[in-house]
């Protein structure tokens, strides 16, 4: 039996810490930080996601047999070179694997090299050269800060002037700090986005089912980017040959390229991408379980997650057969007010006893208060539901979502509407 740590403390965490305990070879799981979700299955520890050394103390004292990472910031510190040289086995991508997520200048140099399909682009370290080469592009124009941005690090220009502000807040005023140093100019693709996501040994890519994401905080695609809004699973565009095009064109040249390059890659890949008319092209890796992908996406995976896990990290993904339930699931993310600019927390969640059973609520920004559960982040639930479709799936949850209230609470009414 197993003594499980996950880190992170948001609903993809929640998910992960959910599907483990379903597992029969876990005994313990412990989360860091966590939140008001995870406490109720397993024991939240007081740990900040991207500190090292206390999560290291932790994983010792606890004695910690499997660690689940959730965010991409421990991954690219090097979380996973110091658990695996505690001895300890650990789910994630190296520290020179986390790369791939953690500079885009990395990610592209690769896949120039390998002939991975993406966006042209050029990268510069110089504010002036930036500038003059800009002046001369056509718009829009895409800017790109190399290091992580917390998701902020991309612009979309739609003039010379707004491609020049963004240069000079990225590489002059350093909104970014260190992960402003080098920036990106790229060609502005057109077409479909959808992500693809899959887990990998460093050899065997087995894609998970796929799932389609909204990132705008209003309905229709208005308002500023977020975090992400809602998701549903399976989209209707996605069928099964564009999911082996994906694995055979974009995920397993990579998967190699990485090899080659040094740096074998284990984890969760996840690609965004663009479908041009050109074909689909990336448009950046994250190293990590997307979030809210995994809130849909694990609600459909049958097997065990811990038989998963072990075999990407032991390199025995060939001999797994990962199955996955053919019904649609959906998440509706409920959000502070003001989020995803400034918000209050600490409001008491009400209804949460309300819903209907076979609702899963993956909390986020949550925390106990005596007895009430109250908002402590900007999306603070997950509200999904499995159906035999889309559209049975999207009405339990849109149902459901009028039970639970906060003050302030939003959420998106249109996630899923375009299956209907
Ligand atoms: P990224 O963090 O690289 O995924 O970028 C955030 C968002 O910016 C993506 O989800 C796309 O909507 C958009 N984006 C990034 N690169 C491009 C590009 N080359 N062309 C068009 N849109 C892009
Ligand atoms: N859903 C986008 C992400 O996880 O980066």
């Amino acid at each position: 039996m197993l003594r499980v740590m996950v880190i992170g403390g948001g609903a993809r965490e929640h998910t992960l810490v959910w599907k483990l305990r379903q597992s029969k070879k876990v005994a313990e799981i412990y989360v860091a930080p966590g939140n008001a979700g995870t406490a109720v299955m397993a024991e939240n520890l007081d740990i900040n996601s991207s500190d090292l050394d206390g999560l290291s103390s932790a994983a010792k004292e606890k004695r910690i047999d499997l660690i689940v990472v959730g965010p991409e910031a421990p991954l690219a510190a090097g979380i996973v070179d110091i658990f695996n040289d505690m001895g300890i086995r650990t789910f994630g991508p190296s520290k020179e694997a986390t790369l791939i997520e953690s500079s885009k200048v990395f990610a592209k140099e690769l896949m120039h090299k390998y002939s991975i399909p993406c966006a042209r682009d050029k990268v510069f370290t110089s504010f002036d050269f930036a500038s003059d080469y800009v002046k001369k592009q056509s718009t829009p124009m895409v800017i790109k800060a190399d290091g992580l941005a917390a998701g902020k690090g991309v612009i979309i220009a739609q003039s010379t002037d707004e491609a020049l502000k963004a240069l000079s807040d990225i590489m002059e005023a350093r909104i970014f700090g260190d992960a402003g140093s080098k920036v990106l100019v790229e060609e502005c693709l057109v077409g479909q986005e959808t992500s693809f996501i899959a887990f990998t040994d460093g050899k065997t890519v087995v894609p998970m089912v796929p799932a389609r994401d909204y990132k705008r905080v209003y309905d229709d695609d208005l308002g500023p980017n977020t975090g992400g809004m809602g998701v549903y699973s399976p989209p209707g565009f996605f069928n099964s040959e564009l999911a082996d095009t994906l694995t055979k064109n974009i995920l397993e040249p990579t998967v190699r390229a990485m090899e080659q390059e040094g740096k074998p890659y284990k984890g969760v890949l996840y690609a965004g991408l663009m479908l041009t008319s050109d074909g689909p092209k990336v448009l950046e890796f994250n190293a990590r379980f997307g979030d809210p992908e995994t809130q849909v996406q694990l609600p459909l995976l049958q097997s065990d997650l811990v038989d998963v896990m072990m075999a990407v990290i032991d390199g025995t993904l060939d001999n797994m057969e990962i199955e996955w339930s053919d019904e649609s699931c959906v998440g509706v993310v409920m959000a502070s007010g003001g989020y995803p600019g400034s918000y209050s927390v600490g409001y008491p969640i009400t209804g949460l006893d309300r819903v209907d059973s076979d609702l899963l609520i993956f909390h986020a920004g949550t925390e106990v208060n005596g007895a009430n559960i109250c908002t402590a982040g900007g999306r603070v639930l997950t509200v999904t539901a499995t159906g035999e479709t889309v559209k049975e799936a999207r009405q339990k949850v849109y149902n459901s979502l009028p039970l639970i209230q906060f003050q302030g609470c939003h959420y998106r009414k249109d996630i899923a509407a375009e299956e209907m």
